[in-house]
C-alpha cells in the first residue's frame, strides 16, 4: 500500500484531538498500518520544544522565534517520524502546516509569503493527502478549551488558549481561506454537531482517499 499522509486541522475546542483518537482506532479496526502523532510533537526533542512553545508562562515569545520553533519541531518530526513511516502506510497527524499558516501568518499577522518559503525548506515539498478541517465558532471552541483545561489543570498548555477571541476568530478564517484554496485536499468538516455525527463524516471522506469499502 503507497503511504498516505492524512492532517486534522481546527481551532482550539473545535473537538480534533477526540475525533482523531476515534479516527484512529477504527482504522487500525481495519488492521491498516497506521501511526498517529501531532505536532508540535512527535518526537522526544519535539515535545521538549512543544513545552516552551505551549508554557503560558512565556509571554515574552516573539512571534519570528514562535515560526522558528515549530519549524524545527516539523523538520525533527519529518524526519523521525512521518517521512520513516509513510514508507510504510497511514500517518495519521493532529496538526500540521497548514496550522502554522493559520495561526503564525493569519493570527499572529506573520507575512505568508515568508511562511511558505520556510514550510518549502521544512517539508521539502511534501504535503498531506488529505486535511480534514474541524469548523467552529472561535467563541464556542475557546469556551469548551478553557473549560476542559480548568477542569483537568491543563494550563500548562494554555498559552494560545490565553490569546483574544480576536485572534481565534482570524485563525478560523485564515484556515477557511487555505481550504477555498484547495477544496480538494482540506475539506471542511462541520464542528458544532454531536461527536458520532462529526465522526461518521470524517470516516467517509477518509474512507474514500484510501479506498476503503465501508
Ligand atoms: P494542540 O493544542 O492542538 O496540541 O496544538 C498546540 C497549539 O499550537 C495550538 O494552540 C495551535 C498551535 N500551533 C501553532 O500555532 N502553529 C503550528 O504550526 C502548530 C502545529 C500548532
Amino acid at each position: 500500500m503507497k503511504g498516505k499522509f492524512i492532517t486534522l486541522e481546527g481551532i482550539e475546542g473545535s473537538g480534533k484531538s477526540t475525533q482523531i483518537a476515534l479516527l484512529a482506532n477504527y482504522l487500525k479496526s481495519l488492521g491498516l498500518p497506521l501511526v498517529l502523532t501531532r505536532e508540535p510533537g512527535g518526537t522526544p526533542i519535539g515535545d521538549e520544544i512543544r513545552k516552551i512553545l505551549l508554557d503560558p508562562a512565556n509571554t515574552t515569545l516573539d512571534p519570528r522565534a514562535e515560526l522558528l520553533l515549530y519549524a524545527a519541531s516539523r523538520a525533527q518530526h519529518l524526519k523521525e517520524i512521518i517521512m520513516p513511516h509513510l514508507e510504510k502506510g497511514v500517518v495519521l497527524c493532529d496538526r500540521f502546516a497548514d496550522a502554522t499558516l493559520a495561526y503564525q501568518g493569519y493570527g499572529r499577522g506573520l507575512d505568508i509569503d515568508l511562511i511558505r518559503r520556510l514550510d518549502a525548506i521544512v517539508c521539502a515539498g511534501l504535503r498531506p493527502d488529505l486535511t480534514i478541517l474541524l469548523d467552529i465558532d472561535a467563541a464556542t471552541g475557546v469556551e469548551r478549551a478553557r473549560g476542559r483545561n480548568n477542569s483537568r489543570g491543563l494550563d500548562r498548555e494554555a498559552r494560545f488558549e490565553n490569546e483574544a477571541i480576536a485572534f481565534h476568530e482570524r485563525v478560523r478564517q485564515g484556515y477557511l481561506t487555505l481550504a477555498r484554496a484547495e477544496p480538494d485536499r482540506i475539506r471542511i468538516v462541520e464542528a458544532s454537531r454531536p461527536m458520532d455525527a462529526i465522526q461518521a463524516e470524517i470516516r467517509k471522506i477518509v474512507a474514500k482517499e484510501l479506498r476503503i469499502q465501508e
